[in-house]
């Protein structure tokens, strides 16, 4: 039973999502109402040992390589240097990176770096304070800012920024933002918006779109098309001509900008990602409709290879792609943080 996971269309799962909390100490209004959510019961979030054990079946019995740990916000859990520890002591080793909107990375980077962690990636919208205190609902823009600092001090390089622009003028926040990773060397992509909020707020003719970002950009930067071939990334990337960042060994490197065009430019073509939702529930696709309850079976009394037979066959049914473009598209009834960026 052991090998890569593959789906019908032809397309390997490389990449485990795990979403560790739907919890946030932010309240991004593209995300949550002011007052949060209905948060998942404790007793139905999987523990410190149920999870290892499902990461270790992803990695051991079905060839995944890179864990990637989300919320809700992931740094909220107490337990995760452990996780991140006993992790890293799987044999191959994954690669492991944390999706994190940073307000605790100036307390938890040092630590979660020696527990074995490779990077981060920081959720930024924008470098305006009120700006910021509008999306998230908290003014925390300096701590997000000194978390980042913290972040590449730790060495989790390349420390990449993800950003959200707002409907509402945030298509200008774009080359400050890009200024200001370019001075500090951390990597910007910039995400197309998609319906996976939980306020079904969602609409196309306010979205903000990959195009329009690479264009107001071009107006101050020279983006040079990427020559280097892009994989199953999200990120279509330009090199900006005339700037150069460490990489991840320290030797500077061309700096690039990403742009990620979920809706304008699927990429599920080359996806090679499944997801673990804090409740224990594994989706193949961020707009699955159906679910396989693997924490059902970890507390049934399954064995690795029942668990692993049971991600397999959901993997084999893994939808072609999102349909976010079909005009018949139904936004899953789980928001974005539940089921984990
Ligand atoms: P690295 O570049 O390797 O760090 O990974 P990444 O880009 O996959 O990581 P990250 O978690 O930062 O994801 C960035 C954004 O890409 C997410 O917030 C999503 O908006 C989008 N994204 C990631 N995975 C998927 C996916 O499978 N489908 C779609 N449609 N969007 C995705
Ligand atoms: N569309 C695209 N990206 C989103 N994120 C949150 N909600 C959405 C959405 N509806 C991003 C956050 C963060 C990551 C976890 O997902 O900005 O970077
Ligand atoms: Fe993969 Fe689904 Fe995302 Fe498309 S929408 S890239 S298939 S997870």
């Amino acid at each position: 039973t052991s090998g890569p996971m593959v789906d019908t269309f032809g397309r390997t799962t490389r990449d485990l999502r795990v979403s560790l909390t739907d919890r946030c100490n932010l309240r991004c209004t593209y995300c949550m109402p002011a007052e949060g959510l209905d948060w998942l019961p404790r007793s139905d979030v999987l523990d410190t040992a149920e999870l290892v054990r499902l990461i270790g079946i992803a990695v051991g019995d079905l060839g995944v390589t890179a864990i990637r740990f989300t919320g809700g916000e992931p740094l909220l859990r107490k337990d995760l240097p452990e996780i991140i520890e006993a992790v890293a002591r799987l044999d191959p080793r994954p690669e492991m990176a944390v999706t994190t909107n940073g307000l605790g990375l100036r307390r938890h980077a040092s630590r979660l770096a020696a527990a074995g962690l490779d990077r981060v990636n920081v959720s930024l919208d924008t470098l305006d304070r009120d700006r910021f205190a509008a999306i998230t609902r908290r003014d925390r823009l300096d701590d997000v800012l000194d978390g980042l600092a913290a972040a590449r001090e730790a060495g989790l390089s390349p420390v990449k920024i993800n950003a959200v622009l707002s409907p509402d003028g945030g298509l200008d926040d774009a080359p400050a933002l890009l200024r200001m990773c370019l001075d500090n060397g951390y990597a910007l992509r910039i995400i197309e918006q998609m319906p996976l909020d939980a306020g079904h707020t969602w609409s196309r003719s306010d979205m903000i779109t990959a195009d329009m970002v690479h264009e107001r950009l071009s107006r101050e930067f020279d983006l040079d098309a990427d020559p280097r071939p892009r994989g199953s990334a999200p990120a279509e990337t330009w090199v900006v001509r005339g700037h150069r960042m460490p990489g991840r060994d320290g030797a500077m490197v061309d700096a690039r900008v990403g742009i990620i065009a979920s809706v304008t430019r699927p990429f599920c073509g080359d996806c090679d990602r499944t997801r673990l939702t804090a409740d224990g529930a594994l989706r193949t696709c961020l707009f699955s409709t159906t679910e396989t309850d693997l924490r059902g079976l970890v507390r049934g009394g399954a064995d690795d290879a029942e668990i692993a037979m049971a991600w397999r066959r959901a993997t084999w049914g893994k939808l072609p792609g999102h349909a976010i473009n079909d005009p018949s598209f139904l936004q899953p009834t789980r928001p974005m943080s539940a089921i984990g960026g």
